[in-house]
């Protein structure tokens, strides 16, 4: 079924009281990864809603909002075949009545994660990103009313303050963390891959290198962090825009001089003008 409006939803939420509901929110143009989520939300819940919504208020103003690929007929057909109960997708002006596109936090309710997980990796450079994304995931939890909800590995940082977000406001869903999915190169699938030319699919698969490669150094051994970061440069060329790569603690996003085996490194990089992220755990996953 999809639902466009909360009334619906609401709906469907008391038809199935008493029932274990997952919710996988998104923003579309689903692909793999997406259903990687949807299959472990499928096999541990009873009811799976996915959410389809490109949530404006996550957007910088230069980013690419307008552009975001959105394909809901596509991803409704993949909904269904996955066995999906309940598709939302809601407008813009469903999810903010008031806001007629020009939200701030003048103007709107906003969660705002601590700065000392939003000023670091994404939220650097996409100043207002986790507040625009803890906002719609809350108010998603607030509409759908899951038990668990289901996130991917490859948005770590998204990851970790939505626990945190989870735990410090007593939203009574848990988290489902799931792996990343990659493509045979390595590549770690993305809505945003499609923005890149087959030649920029091959300059891109220097973040699962670099990632893969300092997880190598640190196998052999090497556990300094100034050390392992210094590995990447052999990899990039001027093909790359490298905005970002860190070794932190992979549940707390603090930083460490020794890496060890609860340490995350995580990449952001640019190529043809299409950032990219991805990450990597040194210990087991
Ligand atoms: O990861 C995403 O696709 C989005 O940030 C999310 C969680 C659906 C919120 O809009």
């Amino acid at each position: 079924m999809l639902a466009h409006t909360i009334e619906e939803v609401r709906e469907k939420r008391q038809e199935w009281k008493g029932l274990k509901i997952g919710l996988v929110p998104t923003m579309g143009a689903l692909h793999e990864g997406h259903l990687s989520l949807i299959k472990k939300a499928k096999e541990v819940c009873d009811k799976v809603v996915v959410s389809v919504f490109v949530n404006p208020i996550q957007f910088g103003p230069s980013e690419d909002y307008d552009k975001y690929p959105r394909t809901l007929d596509k991803d409704y057909e993949l909904c269904t075949k996955e066995g999906v109960d309940l598709v939302f997708a809601p407008s813009p002006s469903c999810m903010y009545p008031e806001g007629n596109g020009k939200l701030s936090n003048d103007t709107l309710t906003y969660v705002c994660p601590p700065f000392f997980y939003v000023n670091k990796l994404c939220g650097k450079t996409r100043v207002g990103h986790f507040d625009g994304v803890c906002t719609v995931v809350l108010k998603l939890f607030n509409i759908v009313q899951p038990d668990l909800g289901f996130f991917g590995q490859k948005d770590a940082q998204q990851v970790i303050i939505i626990k945190k977000m989870v735990r410090d406001l007593n939203v009574p869903v848990k988290i489902v963390q799931c792996p990343i999915v990659r493509e045979e190169s390595g590549l770690a699938l993305s809505s945003r891959n499609k923005y890149l030319s087959e030649e920029g699919k091959k300059e891109a698969l220097v973040l699962s290198r670099i990632l893969n490669n300092i997880k190598a150094c640190y196998n052999k051994g090497i556990t300094d962090v100034a050390a392992l970061k210094e590995t990447a440069y052999g990899f990039l060329t001027d093909k790359h825009d490298m905005e970002y790569l860190e070794i932190l603690d992979r549940n707390t996003l603090e930083e460490k001089s020794k890496a060890d085996k609860d340490s995350i490194v995580l990449i952001a990089c640019r190529v043809e003008g299409v950032r990219l992220i991805d990450n990597i755990y040194l210990g087991e996953g």
